[in-house]
């Protein structure tokens, strides 16, 4: 809830600390700047000037929500939860995801952590963030932009995750408390590897990780990366989900893919295939 993380909020106009009311509606500034808290429980910081068009659609919400419930990411989830017990966040310490979706990681983060860490679900898109703020008791959901300052406090987060999701190593580096960890996780050339040969699907390209580490360079320093590799079996609507709920949903014709994965055997076996990175 968003009682949880208001300690942490600060305003995007001003960036002054940012406090709930009693009635838990509405977040106000001391320089009087307030935002309402949504009936479904998340609140927008977005800043002036926002635009959220690259948020995710209802339809690709939906769709990601029914895949990663079905649990083809878990091992994912699992190798995520294990490297957040490693950095040993403190008790009751903030962990924030950036570009949250619906807040299926961090749930299961703050499950494997144990010590009544608080989650910050951040996000762009409002469809993500409503699931979001149900993921968890301790998850409060945030629309915020990834590329603008984040209205988080500066040192304020024990640990980022950032999940197939925009980063911005400037700012990440800023709200981590000095000795955080960014837990990082981007496809591998391999990722669905079967799917983008057959659907035509845009690819993974080589030079990503080291595009990725270039970018966080000045901020964040490698520490350690692993790469989690596993066989995805999907009856044929998950295979249209896979694809409906990442960048391909914006570049690739449905009507084509669902054709393409008509004439794939079911269940259509595709690598699932990784890289968790962890800086600090
Ligand atoms: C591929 S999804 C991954 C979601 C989640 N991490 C997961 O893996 O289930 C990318 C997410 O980034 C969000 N996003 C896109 N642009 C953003 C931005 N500028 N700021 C914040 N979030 C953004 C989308 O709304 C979407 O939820
Ligand atoms: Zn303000």
């Amino acid at each position: 809830m968003l009682q949880d993380i208001q300690r942490y909020l600060t305003c995007p106009h001003c960036g002054l600390g940012l406090a709930l009311d009693a009635a838990g509606r509405g977040l106000r500034c001391p320089a009087g700047h307030s935002f309402d808290v949504a009936k479904q429980g998340y609140v927008s910081l977005l800043g002036g000037g926002a635009h959220t068009g690259t948020g995710d659609t209802t339809e690709m919400v939906a769709a990601r929500a029914d895949f990663l419930a079905a649990g083809h990411y878990r091992p994912i989830a699992d190798a995520l939860a294990r490297a957040a017990a490693e950095a040993a966040p403190a008790p009751g310490g903030l962990v924030a995801d950036l570009g949250a979706g619906t807040g299926y990681y961090l749930a299961r983060v703050l499950d494997g952590l144990g010590g009544e860490q608080v989650g910050a679900a951040l996000d762009i898109s409002k469809f993500a963030l409503r699931r979001a703020a149900r993921a968890h008791p301790r998850i409060g959901a945030v629309v915020c932009d990834a590329w603008r300052p984040l209205p988080l406090d500066d040192g304020s987060a024990e640990l980022v995750l950032n999940v197939f999701a925009p980063r911005d190593g400037g700012e990440i580096r800023r709200v981590l408390r000095p000795g955080g960890r960014l837990l990082l996780v981007s496809p591998s050339p391999r990722h669905l590897g079967e799917l983008v040969g057959a659907l035509g699907l845009l690819s993974v390209d080589e030079e990503k990780e080291r595009r990725i580490d270039e970018k966080l360079g000045p901020w964040l320093r490698l520490v350690g990366r692993t790469e989690v590799e596993f066989p995805l079996r999907l009856p044929r609507p998950d295979a249209a989900a896979v694809v409906g709920m990442g960048p391909n949903a914006w570049h690739t014709d449905q009507a084509r893919v669902a054709a393409a994965l008509a004439e794939l055997p079911e269940p259509v076996e595709v690598t699932g295939s990784v890289l968790l990175s962890v800086y600090e």
